[in-house]
């Protein structure tokens, strides 16, 4: 199989290769087929490289109480899941609903954990009950919340608690960070968890943005020892779990150059260990909870050229893609993607194009400036690196469906793993509302436009007149009528 030009060469890309005709492969696999079989835009993820790199993380520490969490929230999708599970990954859940997902793809309860800022009673209940391995709480609201839980079940509720010390290196500040119990109070939190008769607290977390700077790491758990030692020497009570969070930085667009996990695994694992003895605390589990860096690289976007323009010197190429239904990195962080020319890989670059998705939003611009061979409509670009909090986070903006799923192995046999969106999935809720959804009947709709909206609004008129139905759907007539 040729492979790629010098020029798109990347080490996390190596599932990449080419076809005789300059086309891309991932796996093998044609690009031009997967369009073809799945349409665009359309998600596509290197199982071999997710699988990796779960392994290579837990290689990296080598601690004989290592637990690595998924982090679900960014990428939710069940067969990634399922993968993390065979891959002995447990889960980082920040909603009851990913909890939900969780069991789905097979995760015992103790192998969940719930991170988030806000908790209802009841998805406290639930997780409770279903006996997680801890709730993470945020704030003197959130333990005052899972403690009241706890009073109504009549239970000690596992959790653990979520602490931010201020920690400032170089451009890295946790200064404004909104989550968890700042470190100045964590004495008050401790105090409030032990004297608690329904609360168990059995770990210290914290969770920092982007990380670039394995430093950071190290000054966070030292302050975790620190609450550590002090639940020691106050309670004798010794914590179980220090949770450092997810956040390792992964190369994409711009950013090229970023630590690996096993640059700084040998020396992390000596000073956590070290750490514990110093207070004598028994060797408590190192958690990580990495979303991102397992996910992200392996992922491309597939998306086509549908038209092209020239005006004030400018060429732009217009995709079938957007960064609300798409790819929303450009919009929600400022993050630009490397863009490959997925069908014409062996041709030269001569042409710069600012790349614009395909909603009527004039923001919607995948990137202002792509370094690309000449391309023509119908071509198909590759967006890379696009693995995590693409799908996640893409919107039905313009009512447009968000894109499939495809999961290649590494023999290039493609597999479907989320399929795309359908109106009936977009418009339910308004559609419940007004009792007219049908859960199996997408191509019902066509014959929406026969369907008394008299009677569906309840005979409110519209404006401009509206349209009268000649007859309607037998399905309709019915749901309306109930
Ligand atoms: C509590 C928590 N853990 C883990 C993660 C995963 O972060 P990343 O994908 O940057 O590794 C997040 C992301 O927001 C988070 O909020």
């Amino acid at each position: 199989m040729p492979s790629l030009p010098k020029i798109y060469q990347k080490s996390r890309w190596d599932f990449l290769s080419l076809e005789k005709n300059g086309t891309l492969q991932i796996e093998g696999l044609s690009v031009q087929d997967i369009a073809k079989k799945y349409g665009t835009p359309v998600y596509v993820l290197a199982e071999r490289s997710i699988r990796e790199r779960f392994r290579d993380f837990k290689k990296s520490f080598p601690y004989p109480k290592l637990r690595v969490q998924y982090a679900t929230k960014c990428n939710s999708n069940l067969e990634i899941m399922r993968i993390a599970n065979e891959e002995g990954i447990e889960l980082d859940a920040s909603s009851v609903g990913e909890i939900i997902l969780a069991l789905l793809a097979d995760f015992a309860p103790l192998e969940i954990t719930f991170t988030n800022p806000n908790k209802s009673e009841q998805d406290v209940i639930f997780a409770a009950r279903l006996g997680i391995q801890a709730i993470t709480a945020d704030s003197f609201e959130d333990l005052q919340l899972i403690e009241s839980a706890g009073k109504k079940l009549r239970k000690k509720i596992r959790i653990f608690c979520r602490i931010t010390p201020l920690i400032e290196t170089g451009d890295y500040s946790t200064r404004r960070l909104q989550f968890g119990v700042p470190y100045a109070q964590y004495k008050r939190a401790m105090d409030m968890a032990m004297k608690s008769k329904h609360l168990e607290l059995i770990g210290l977390h914290f969770h920092g943005p982007y990380i670039y700077n394995p430093r950071i790491y190290f000054h966070a758990a030292k302050k975790l020892f620190s609450v550590a030692e002090y639940l020691l020497r106050e309670y004798n009570h010794k914590i179980r779990f220090i949770d450092l969070g997810g956040s390792f930085p992964i190369a994409h667009g711009e950013i090229q150059d970023v630590f690996h996990p096993r640059d700084m695994g040998r020396a992390f694992t000596n000073f956590f260990i070290k750490q514990a003895y110093k207070i004598n605390l028994p060797l408590p589990y190192m958690v990580f909870e990495p979303g991102k860096f397992f996910v992200a690289n392996a992922g491309v976007g597939l998306t086509k050229v549908i038209s092209k323009k020239r005006a004030n010197r400018i060429n732009t190429l217009i995709v079938d893609g957007s960064t609300y239904a798409f790819l929303p990195d450009p919009l929600v962080y400022h993050c630009l993607y490397d863009i490959l020319p997925a069908t014409r890989m062996n041709i030269r670059r001569t042409c710069h194009y600012q790349i614009a998705g395909c909603t009527c939003d004039n923001i919607d611009i995948i990137t202002r400036n792509a370094y690309l061979p000449t391309i023509e409509t119908g071509d198909l670009l590759a967006v890379m690196d696009c693995g995590a909090y693409s799908n996640t986070m893409a919107s039905n903006f313009n009512s447009l469906k968000r894109a499939p799923m495809v999961m290649v192995n590494q023999h290039g046999v493609p597999r479907l793993i989320r399929r795309r969106d359908r109106y009936s999935d977009m418009f339910a809720p308004e559609l419940d509302v007004l009792k007219v959804a049908d859960p199996q009947e997408l191509k019902r709709y066509y014959d929406l436009w026969r369907v008394s909206l008299e009677k569906l609004w309840g005979g409110k008129k519209k404006k401009n007149g509206i349209q009268k139905a000649k007859s309607a759907p037998t399905f309709l007539n019915q749901k309306i009528n109930n």
